[in-house]
């Protein structure tokens, strides 16, 4: 069996899709970094982004974020969030590694609270070791599989009884789910678990904040 897809017009040639992908992203020439997304979703968090955007403070994912990329930019981004995040509790998934270890650290420099929700262990009480600081308070490790609703519905429970309230849920936990041919493709560990993760996890992160 094969399969064949199609481009769209003119789709075929690399500087048009360049083109139209930095148009569209604003970000021409430039590489975000783990730090670059946690901050954007430092700003998603704020109450600044009020200003842009209405309801109820909800991260979801940074992977499509304008950040400023000169140091005069930076610079009032950063006066802009500062502090931002005072007293705020943030539950953070995923905030073992990567983006959601960033967020995690850029959050309690803000004023926030944080939840470091993850399945692993070791790290995330790493994590919130090399993050507490004098503070110890500031930031607690709460074992939490996203793709089990009952322990997204205990870490929330725990940050409300740690914390007194609950007011940012960051769902970054997630997986690159599977390689190489879709035709190859465990349908199990590759599609399944994949689905589990990162979309099952987020609408149970999003049931249960809201
Ligand atoms: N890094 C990138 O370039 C990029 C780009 C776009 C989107 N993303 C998305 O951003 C998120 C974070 O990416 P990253 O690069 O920091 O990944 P990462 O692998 O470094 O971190 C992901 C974290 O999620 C945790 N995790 C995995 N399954 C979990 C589960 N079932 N329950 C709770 N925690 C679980 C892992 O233990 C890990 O600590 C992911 O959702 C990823 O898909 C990443």
């Amino acid at each position: 069996m094969g399969i064949s897809w199609s481009l769209a017009p003119g789709f075929d040639n690399p500087s048009v899709i360049e083109a139209v992908v930095s148009v569209a992203a604003n970000l021409k020439g430039v590489e975000l970094k783990v730090k670059d997304i946690a901050e954007a979703t430092l700003f998603l968090a704020s109450d600044e982004s009020s200003m842009y955007f209405s309801g109820h403070n909800l991260a979801v994912d940074g992977g499509f974020t304008v950040v400023p990329t000169t140091w005069i930019g930076s610079l009032m981004f950063s006066l802009l969030l500062l502090r931002g995040l005072e007293g705020k509790v943030a539950i953070i998934t995923g905030a073992a590694s990567g983006i959601g270890e960033a967020a995690a650290k850029l959050f309690v420099e803000n004023g926030a609270f944080v939840v470091v929700a993850d399945i692993q262990e070791e790290l995330g009480l790493k994590v919130v070791a090399s993050i507490a600081g004098p503070d110890v308070d500031r930031v607690i490790y709460k074992k939490c599989d996203v793709t089990v609703e009952k322990q997204v519905e205990e870490t929330v429970a725990f940050a409300i009884e740690k914390y007194g309230t609950l007011d940012i849920m960051y769902s970054n936990a997630g997986i690159m789910g599977s390689w190489g041919s879709f035709l190859d493709m465990d349908m199990e560990e590759g599609f399944d678990r994949t689905m589990a993760v990162n979309l099952r996890g987020p609408a149970s992160c999003i049931k249960h904040a809201a």
